[in-house]
């Protein structure tokens, strides 16, 4: 795609994209400025109405938590034997990021940032601001970082089943897929972590690279939100968008975002409904394996959205007909909503928050029938707004796979 002509080859391949034609200047409010300092916004004073949470409020989302340490690079090479082999557990744009143990013997992942050059800096910096201010059981926890010389270290608490994206994908034959239920789960779980970023934080927070390899996964696979050094102030009072330099991680990206560089709430609830066609399909948002015509998650998917009927035909083989079919067509309805071109016919993240809330109590309350799992009939919850029908879908879904 033309729109992604300068795609920038970072570590793991070809991931993120940052394309140089749209504006770097900025309309409305930016989180550069609050990365430099200057301008930074007095956030105790709440533009946007009651119940948002300024960023400076150290109150904000998880009571629990407590204010990001620094620590000195003698003491994380410690906590990772020397940053050994044997610790490291992933890699990606940013650097490499080993599991390792504090002195209170205290398990986390310290993540490093490799020296290739500001763009990594400038994310370092970003998502130690984020994350200083922003807390919610949905995010994942800083608990330090370390700027000793040049080093630039984050210390995040360790999430024991790594990424969504480890789950899904390339599974080894004899490891258990996740289950719908376990899917349905962790879209909640993200929903509610961006629902805080765009509804609770103020000014709210654009996260911009929802993926699911930035979906991070507890024991009991609740999902975290990670990853902030793209994020940014969303736009506040008059302006509808921030106008920035394309950032995000390719097969995710909004295509009005990808093509203007104009970037609103809205270009996070496209990519969000990426990570919903991939929970449903099991298939990756942009898979250079595959044949000709199936290698965008998004152009593929488009035959099936249309069509109630076709629907099943998405569903990840690995679940082997294991998924409440009525839950499914509401599944896949929502994702439709997300992905839609038009950005204003997309839903709000409490809109959607709402539905999968409803779909994984649906999900819990439903039965194995026949080797399929089957759905108690109920009504649906507040429709979703957008030109796709909740309702229609749920007149329909009683239809058997
Ligand atoms: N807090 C954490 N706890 C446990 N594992 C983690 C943690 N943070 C990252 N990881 C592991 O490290 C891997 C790499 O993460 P990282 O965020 O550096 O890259 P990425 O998100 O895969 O790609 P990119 O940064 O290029 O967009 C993750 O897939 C995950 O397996
Ligand atoms: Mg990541």
């Amino acid at each position: 795609m033309s729109c992604f002509s300068c795609i920038n080859p970072r570590r793991k391949g070809v991931r993120r994209v940052e394309t140089e034609n749209a504006p770097r200047s900025t309309s409305g409010h930016s989180a550069d400025s609050s990365v430099s300092g200057k301008g930074r916004r007095d956030s105790n004073h709440n533009e946007n109405g009651k119940g948002k949470e300024g960023l400076n409020d150290r109150k904000c989302g998880n009571p629990k938590s407590s204010a990001a340490r620094s620590f000195t690079f003698r003491e994380l090479a410690a906590a990772t034997k020397g940053f050994k082999e044997v610790n490291l557990i992933g890699e990606g744009g940013f650097g490499r990021v080993y599991k390792g143990k504090l002195e209170a013997n205290q398990v986390v992942a310290i993540k490093q940032l490799n020296h290739d050059g500001l763009q990594g800096f400038q994310e370092f910096i970003v998502e130690v601001l984020m994350l200083s201010l922003l807390h919610h059981s949905n995010l994942v926890t800083l608990i330090g970082y370390c700027t000793d010389g040049d080093q630039r270290l984050l210390v995040y608490e360790y999430m024991s089943m790594g990424s969504l994206e480890d789950h899904l994908f390339d599974m080894d034959p004899g490891k258990d897929p996740l289950s719908w239920n376990t899917r349905i789960k962790i879209a909640v779980g993200a929903a509610r972590g961006l629902e805080y970023l765009h509804n609770k934080a103020s000014p709210p927070v654009i996260y911009r690279d929802l993926k699911s390899a930035n979906i991070l996964l507890d024991n009991d696979y609740n999902p975290k939100l990670s990853d902030f050094g793209l994020a940014k102030l969303g736009p506040v009072g008059d302006h509808t968008h921030v106008s920035t330099r394309v950032m995000g991680t390719y097969g995710y990206c909004a295509p009005e975002y990808a093509m203007s560089g104009k970037l609103t709430l809205k270009s996070d609830i496209y990519s969000f409904g990426v990570v919903l066609l991939e929970l449903i399909t099991g298939r990756r948002a942009i898979d250079a394996t595959k044949k000709p015509g199936e290698q965008n998650l998004v152009t593929w998917s488009r035959q099936f959205l249309k069509d109630r009927r076709k629907f099943v035909q998405l569903v990840d083989p690995l679940l082997q007909g294991r998924f409440p079919l009525r839950c499914l067509h509401h599944a896949v309805a929502i994702t439709a909503m997300c992905i839609q071109e038009q950005p204003t016919f997309r839903p709000l993240i409490g809109d959607i928050v709402v539905a999968l809330e409803y779909l994984a109590a649906q999900s819990n309350t439903s039965e194995l029938h026949n080797g399929r799992v089957r759905s108690p009939t109920v009504q649906s919850p507040t429709k979703p707004q957008s030109d796709v029908s909740w309702e229609s879908d749920c007149r329909t879904s009683s239809t058997s796979a």
